[in-house]
Parts: structure tokens; C-alpha cells; sequence
């Protein structure tokens, strides 16, 4: 059992903790393009990939990467542009948490 707590202690650390409550709120317009049952539909001309069920780490990683440039997309840029690292912590959790 302490060998367990341990290790949660040190992921926790390794990550920015998310706030799932304040993620819910900022992802709000994410999900109008992203949203589950319309996420083909709401551009039709081209595909907005799924993101429900989606692990935080990869979410928190993409947006990185669209903020920075690193990750080239018009559109996905200017939507992470402005977010701070704890806005995609949290939006990461939230994503991560839609059942
Ligand atoms: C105007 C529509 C639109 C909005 C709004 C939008 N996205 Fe996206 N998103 C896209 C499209 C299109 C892509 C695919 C881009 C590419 O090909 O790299 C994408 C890609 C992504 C990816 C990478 C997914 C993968 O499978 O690699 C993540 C993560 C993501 N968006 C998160 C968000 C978040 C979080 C927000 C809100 C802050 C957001 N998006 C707002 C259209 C949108």
C-alpha cells in the first residue's frame, strides 16, 4: 500500500494537476468543433478529430505543440494561442474525464 501512495505522489508531481470543474468551462467552444455526436459534421469539409476518452497527456501535449507552432494548424492554434499551461492541464482533465 505505501509503495502505491508513493507512486501516486510522484506522478502528481510530474504533472500539472487539472481541475476538471474549472476545465469544463474552458472547454466549452472546444467541444462545439470537437463535439462528440456532430465532430464530422460541424465542418464538413474536413475531419476534427475525437477527442472525448482522449488521455490528458496526449491532449496537453497536442496543444503544446499547437501553441508553440511546433504542431502547424490554423485553426488549432489560434484556439490554443491563449491558453496558459494550467487552461490546458485543466481542459486536459476535463477531456480525459467525459465518460
Ligand atoms: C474551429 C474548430 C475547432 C475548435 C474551436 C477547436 N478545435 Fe481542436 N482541432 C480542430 C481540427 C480541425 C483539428 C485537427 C488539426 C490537425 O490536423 O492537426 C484539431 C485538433 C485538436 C487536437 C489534436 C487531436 C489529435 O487527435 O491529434 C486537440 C488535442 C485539440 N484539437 C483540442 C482542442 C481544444 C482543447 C480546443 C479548445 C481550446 C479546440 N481543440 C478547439 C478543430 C477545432
Amino acid at each position: 500500500m505505501k509503495k502505491v501512495l508513493a507512486l501516486l505522489a510522484f506522478a502528481g508531481a510530474a504533472h500539472a494537476e487539472g481541475n476538471v470543474e474549472a476545465g469544463r468551462a474552458l472547454a466549452e467552444t472546444c467541444l462545439g468543433c470537437h463535439g462528440v455526436a456532430h465532430y464530422v459534421n460541424t465542418y464538413p469539409t474536413y475531419h476534427v478529430p475525437k477527442l472525448k476518452g482522449q488521455h490528458a497527456e496526449y491532449i496537453v501535449e497536442a496543444l503544446k505543440g499547437y501553441r508553440s507552432g511546433e504542431r502547424a494548424h490554423e485553426t488549432m492554434h489560434a484556439n490554443a494561442a491563449q491558453l496558459s499551461d494550467q487552461d490546458i492541464a485543466d481542459i486536459a482533465a476535463y477531456i480525459a474525464s467525459i465518460k
